[in-house]
């Protein structure tokens, strides 16, 4: 399964800005990956690196026996200690790996898509595989990588849980069925999520009953495909903060495949192709395969969907009223040139009654808030200053087109305290 030729691994020391190191190097075509100082030295030499980086933070513990056993490999090692600018660590990086370890840079995405194409062909042989594609970064690019693969061999199965955003079943299967040509089972499971959330206020049952019913929804549906196979966007991040630093489980930040996973007696064989790159990455794949950016450059969407976005018990009728607010949202942000300059600008349904004024008649009609934040990795975000005239527009369009709300505010509170959604 191992093409890549040249592999650096960084030996995470105790190292803040592993990932941000990883990555800054791959932009030097050289191909990296982080592994825990704990690793056995067996499992490091499968990769076959080059060389090896030895990563720590100014303040980390020495690990003189660590040191030592990857020293005993005879591979090129790099003791560095990031202080405060990663930049210059990476510069440093680099030319270890260029002189020391004779790196000839040709690590490229371009060549990934050929390995990653054939390893699933070796994979997955004459086989079949089922993938729940939900139309966000990861499972799409996966979806295009496997259908270049296998072709018609591969099914996507796409489950509208009534939460999307307006547009969004259409638009994927435009793209994957019409313009794609892949198999694609559209499952419409929105009555039984929304007969499943009626009455339903506390968010965090909110949201379990949405994660179950999705399983539920796949699981079924994917038993009619009945694949052997099933295709998964796993991408780098959910491996390395799966893996416990230290050997300490504690310390994993993402349970892998736990996450919104399948039940274990599902017994599938995964197929992860993009689960070496980074999220960047992820999308410049997608980009060479040609998936459209609208769904490559999107800002982050929560699983959840609009279910986190809409306050207190789901109806219908107020879900559409959030849904067609966030459409306008969204429609006026674009319009603007404002919508690549912020993370996140969503539409919030407020489940609170105020009074008002529509066609010269008191209303008593509900309250939309809108959030736009900035933020580098959603730990902390900013509220973004959206121009006055844009929130107005946006403001007078959503009283104006949507029945039901007579109020909208802006929400201009950090993260922390806030959180970005309003669950
Ligand atoms: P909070 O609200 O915790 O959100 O500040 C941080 C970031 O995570 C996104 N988010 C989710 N993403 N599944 C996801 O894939 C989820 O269940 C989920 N909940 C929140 C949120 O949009 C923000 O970018």
């Amino acid at each position: 399964m191992k093409h890549t030729p040249e592999t650096v691994v960084l030996l995470d020391f105790g190292c803040s800005v592993s990932q941000k190191l990883a990555r800054g190097i791959r932009d030097n075509s050289i191909y990296t990956m982080v592994m825990p100082r704990t690793v056995p030295v067996d499992r490091l030499l499968e990769e076959a690196p080059v060389g090896l980086i030895i990563c720590k933070d100014a303040a980390a513990a020495e690990h003189p026996e660590d040191l030592k056993k990857f020293q005993a490999t005879n591979i090129p090692v790099m003791e560095l200690v990031v202080e405060d600018d990663v930049n210059a660590a990476v510069d440093a990086a680099v030319k270890f790996c260029k002189e020391s370890c004779n790196c000839h840079c040709i690590w490229k995405l371009e060549t990934f898509i050929d390995e990653a194409v054939a390893d699933i062909r070796a994979q997955v042989g004459d086989g079949t595989v089922v993938l729940g594609l939900s139309g966000g970064v990861d499972s799409s690019v996966v979806a295009a990588l496997i259908h270049k693969a296998i072709g018609d061999r591969l099914t996507c199965v796409f489950v509208n849980h009534g939460l999307l955003r307006k547009g969004e079943p259409e638009q994927v299967q435009e793209i994957f069925q019409r313009n794609f040509k892949m198999n694609l089972v559209y499952v419409d499971a929105t009555d039984r999520f929304l007969d499943k959330l009626a009455g339903v206020d506390e968010p965090e049952k909110k949201r379990k009953i949405i994660g179950k019913e999705f399983i539920d929804v796949f699981a079924e549906a994917a038993a009619k495909v009945n694949a052997p196979f099933l295709g998964q966007g796993t991408i780098y991040p959910d491996i390395l903060e799966s893996i416990p630093f230290d050997g300490n489980p504690a310390g994993v930040i993402k349970s892998h495949h736990n996450v919104g996973g399948l039940p274990e007696d599902l017994k599938f064989k995964l197929v992860e192709p993009v689960e070496r790159l980074f999220k960047d990455e992820v999308r410049k794949v997608g980009k060479l395969l040609g998936l459209p950016s609208e769904l490559l450059d999107r800002h982050p969407f929560p699983g959840p969907s609009l279910g986190v976005r809409h306050i207190g018990a789901i109806k219908r009728e107020t879900l559409k009223i959030l849904r067609e607010a966030d459409a306008i949202v969204t429609e006026e942000l674009r319009a603007a040139g404002w919508y690549h300059k912020t993370w996140q600008t969503f539409a919030i349904f407020v489940p609170v009654k105020t009074v008002g004024i529509r066609n010269g008649c008191r209303s008593y009609d509900y309250v939309i808030a809108i959030r736009s934040i900035n933020s580098v990795d959603a730990v902390t975000a900013q509220v973004v200053r959206l121009p006055w005239e844009l929130l107005e527009k946006m403001s007078d369009r959503i009283v104006h087109e949507v029945e039901g709300v007579n109020r909208v505010v802006y929400d201009i509170t950090a993260k922390p305290p806030g959180t970005i959604e309003w669950e």
